[in-house]
């Protein structure tokens, strides 16, 4: 291991420069005109896993975004990590927000990364993060350290839904058979106090609308006699949670896990700190679902967002007019047992329920996702803990996440396996943000957990 850790000391600063050539490939899944680098960026993995050492390297065709696979099998009797991660990154939008431009990476201190991060679209979520495999791999295969089968599924539609993944791991149950799957794709509570997640939560989407008259009227010949869909839609929207944070959808919570008090008390060992929190964020002060502490609102207990508003005239100047119709996009996060199915279904019922006769609503679901959680007593559970306390030299906890990576859940059912989600950025690394970035830090300690996970987990019970 000794020598693992040397190779990736001495070659520290070109792994970082090889991160920059990928952080400067624009491949965002979401918009059409960027398609030709989202393309090139799954070449551009390729090489990489082929230079790192691994064998079968292929640029696997799909309906959508290309899957790109590698193997290294050194012998049947070892057990096969799948290591699964996305080139695809979110737009980059709103671009004025960006300090500097989004796909130029620089590194620049933070007052939570003194050693420096690294900013660019992408940086955390998720190409730094997968890109710490095809390093600490590099390291293994030069060290001829690996201590067992390694594969590596990067997919390009994680960020849109991941809608050709599941097909292809369909067809492909053979080729990518493993004994867990080992994703660094989440974040760790802080520098201070590393975590191993151990659950993920679930998701429903639904695009809502209200349509009222049948045309834009002018808001004075029809002012104070027609229902604005504006006006409508907001009443609506407020009344899907309560004064308690309790969201009124009728049956929300029937399937909701109730996590026993031991176990709560477990978890909040992660000391919450009310005060850095809201500061964070700018906020006065927080709120959510009574009786339950941030870090349970955000991990344990499920949720409704409006995550976008529109209609009637938003340009310059002013128009008098009321609109015809009014949309919004929410998004509902899910825990166990909630299913997308059930939550959407729901949801339609009671916002057609609620909604006033004289407008037409529509519910349109978009994608979804289900729940995940690794228990604590699982092989890889403890095979990444321990990794993860040698390389920080501090203790490791488990940490329940707010995030969704719906395939979990998909590989679970269809290959078998579990998933260990070893991810090490901070949730205040701005994911999908503007100014997104990932500390040097963590990159590092990363890549040398890697190793020790392969050997904890091949040689642990
Ligand atoms: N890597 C994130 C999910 C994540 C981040 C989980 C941090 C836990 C901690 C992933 O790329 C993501 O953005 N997922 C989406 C869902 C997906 C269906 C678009 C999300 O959580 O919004
Ligand atoms: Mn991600
Ligand atoms: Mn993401």
């Amino acid at each position: 291991m000794q020598e693992t850790l040397n190779y990736i000391q001495q070659n520290k600063q070109r792994f970082v420069d090889e991160l920059f050539d990928l952080l400067k490939i624009a491949s965002i899944s979401a918009d059409p005109a960027y398609s030709a680098e989202v393309l090139r960026c799954a070449d551009e993995v390729a090489k990489h896993l082929t230079n790192a050492g691994a064998d079968k390297v292929e640029v696997c065709k799909t309906e959508g975004y290309p899957i790109v696979y590698g193997e290294k099998i050194i012998s049947a009797d070892l057990p096969t990590v799948l290591v699964y991660g996305h080139y695809d990154v979110q737009p980059p939008d709103p671009l004025d927000l960006w300090r500097k431009p989004p796909f130029e990476p620089y590194i620049e201190k933070t007052a939570l990364h003194p050693d420096g991060a690294i900013f660019a679209r992408g940086a955390a979520d998720d190409k730094g993060q997968f890109f710490m495999h095809v390093k600490a791999f590099e390291a293994m295969m030069k060290a001829n350290s690996l201590a067992c089968n390694v594969k590596f599924l990067i997919e390009g539609e994680e960020e849109v839904g991941s809608k050709s993944l599941e097909a292809f791991v369909k067809q492909n149950t053979e080729k990518l058979s493993c004994d867990t799957i080992l994703i660094s794709d989440t974040h760790i509570y802080s520098n201070e106090q590393p975590t191993v997640t151990t659950g993920l939560r679930g998701l429903s989407y639904v695009e809502v609308e209200v349509e009222g008259p049948n045309r834009d009227l002018h808001s004075g010949l029809y002012g104070g006699a027609v229902p604005n869909p504006i006006h409508v839609l907001s009443r609506m929207i407020s009344k899907l949670i309560d004064d308690d944070g309790h969201i009124t959808i009728d049956g929300f919570y029937d399937n909701v896990e109730v996590v026993s008090a031991e176990d709560r008390a477990e978890m909040n060992k992660l000391k919450d700190d009310p005060e850095a929190f809201k500061n964070s964020i700018g906020l006065k002060g927080t709120e959510g679902e009574k009786d339950y502490t941030t870090l349970e609102r955000t991990s344990i207990r499920p949720t409704l967002d409006c995550n976008g508003i529109w209609g009637g005239y938003t340009g310059e100047g002013a128009k008098t007019v009321i609109p015809s119709k009014a949309f919004a996009k929410i998004s509902m996060r899910l825990v166990p047992y909630q299913t997308p199915d059930e939550i959407t279904e729901k949801f339609t019922k009671y916002f057609n329920k609620i909604a006033p006769d004289n407008v037409k609503v529509t519910v349109r679901p978009h994608h979804g996702g289900m729940p995940y959680v690794l228990p604590s007593d699982t092989k890889e559970f403890r095979a990444a803990k321990k990794a993860m306390e040698t390389a920080f030299g501090k203790e490791v906890l488990p940490y329940r996440s707010g995030g969704s990576i719906p395939i979990t859940a998909m590989f679970e059912q269809v290959l078998g396996a579990k998933s260990v989600l070893m991810g090490f950025g901070l949730d205040s690394d701005a994911i999908h943000s503007p100014n997104e970035h990932y500390g040097l830090f963590n990159f590092y300690k990363g890549i040398e957990s890697i190793p020790l996970f392969f050997e904890n987990y091949t040689n642990g019970n």
